[in-house]
């Protein structure tokens, strides 16, 4: 096809000025459609290797197409979300300050480490949209206009806020709060954050859930 268009070109060129001009645009156009070639090959490719179940990354234990790391993540939502409850519920109706201390700076800890290795899974070994091809509801072309990608960017804007949430209501409540542990005047304002930080944590549970079956299951 570039050979074709070159050649009507150069019999089209009548000065110097006006052929180089042509040549600049036929040269941009044959550019534009090798590199639209090129993508599409690469998902071709990237799809056959899909079809194989060949997938770059460890492989999890949940029988998806999640990685070791999604699996783990996934599940592990399921234990972070009920203990914040019942470290909620211990702190509002049994008063048990210095247990709800432990079990949220304990939480905290878990989240971290997961998060971290989660990330470096992500970032290094695992590429989620091969992982995700085969789902009828996602799209390597359209990546975040399908379901999938819609599913990820509403999870992301609960996840981050989240992370930074969680690391300002324990700073505070850890500089705040007095030793041996006990509300005071700062109470009003951490059971405001709080909340909010508790909210926050479980639609990131939810909408992860959502994007992970959206994803890997369908
Ligand atoms: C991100 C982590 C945390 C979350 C999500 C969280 C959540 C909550 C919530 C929702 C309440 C209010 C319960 C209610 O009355 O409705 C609360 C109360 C309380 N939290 Fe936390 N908390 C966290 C970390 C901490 C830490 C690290 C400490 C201690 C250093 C702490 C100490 C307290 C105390 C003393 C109260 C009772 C306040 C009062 O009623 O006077 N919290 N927490």
């Amino acid at each position: 096809m570039f050979i074709a268009t070159r050649s009507v070109e150069l019999s089209l060129c009548q000065t110097t000025d006006s052929c180089h001009t042509r040549q600049v645009v036929v040269g941009l156009v044959s550019f534009h459609v090798i590199f639209a070639k090129g993508r599409a090959l690469f998902s071709l490719l990237a799809q056959a290797d899909v079809v194989a179940g060949d997938f770059p990354g460890i492989d999890g234990f949940l029988g998806t197409r999640g990685s070791l790391m999604l699996d783990v993540v996934f599940l592990a939502m399921f234990v972070i979300v009920p203990v914040m409850g019942v470290s909620i519920y211990l702190v509002k109706y049994r008063r048990r300050y210095q247990l709800h201390k432990q079990i949220q700076l304990a939480l905290a800890i878990v989240l971290l480490v997961a998060v971290t290795a989660f990330e470096i899974d992500m970032q290094w070994m695992t590429k989620w949209e091969l992982r995700a091809v085969p789902s009828v509801y996602f799209n390597l072309e359209r990546k975040w206009s399908c379901p999938v990608g819609i599913s990820l960017i509403v999870h992301l804007l609960f996840a981050v806020p989240t992370a930074f949430l969680w690391i300002f209501v324990i700073v505070q409540a850890m500089r705040k709060f007095p030793n041996p542990i006990g509300p005071n005047e700062y109470s009003r304002q951490h059971v405001f954050w709080a909340r909010l930080a508790a909210f926050e944590m479980l639609m990131t549970a939810i909408t992860g859930w959502v994007f992970y079956t959206l994803a890997f299951v369908a």
